[in-house]
């Protein structure tokens, strides 16, 4: 199986990005590269604390100049970019034109299913306002940032829900998906 060159798998947090990107990997017989962790090796610190220490837009370019890093190495690649990668036209322009993007879309509430007890996600990290519970604030992000970002996540070559699939599911119809590309 050949892609063109890159597979790149885009969606909010909790879409199974890492998770599926590895199974694909594997039955392309491509290297798994996860963005969020080639910034973490770089810079030698957790997301959260590049977050902390650095601010957001300190990450953003980080991002950036991390995936030219990856895009230059080497081909055959099935990249998992972060959340809001795909929100900055920098990063949706290097990714075009280098391989297939797909868009892993979830519900909100399974997506909040997932997240709810991840405390390694910055910008899930929200103070609840007057009168309004931790889960409440929570999903009230989480339905901000995925209002905001999903015409860009819509924009993929390819859109694969795994709303209620189990992993095994979701790798299988992947690969499909991309098959059916090439
Ligand atoms: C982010 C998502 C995270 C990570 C960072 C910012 C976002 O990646 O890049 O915390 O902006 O949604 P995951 O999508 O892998 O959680």
């Amino acid at each position: 199986m050949r892609l063109r060159k890159h597979g790149f798998l885009i969606g909010f947090s909790g879409s199974g990005k890492s998770t599926l990107g590895r199974v694909l990997a594997v039955k392309l017989g491509y290297r798994f590269v996860d963005l969020d962790g080639v910034i973490e090796k770089h810079a030698r610190q957790s997301i959260a604390e590049i977050f902390a220490k650095k601010g957001e837009a300190a990450f953003r370019r980080l991002e950036t100049t991390q995936l030219k890093r990856v895009l230059a190495s080497t081909r055959n690649q099935v990249i998992a970019l972060g959340g809001g990668a795909f929100e900055f036209a920098d990063i949706r322009n290097m990714v075009r034109g280098n391989g297939v993007t797909v868009f892993l879309s979830c519900s909100q509430r399974e997506l909040y299913r997932r997240l709810r007890n991840a405390g390694d996600r910055p910008l899930l990290e929200v103070r609840p306002r007057p009168g309004e519970t931790p889960t409440q604030a929570k999903i009230r992000r989480i339905r901000h940032l995925l209002k905001k970002r999903l015409a860009n996540y819509r924009a993929a070559d390819l859109i694969l829900s795994t709303t209620e699939k189990t992993v095994a599911q979701s790798a299988r119809r992947l690969v499909r998906l991309l098959k059916n590309r090439l």
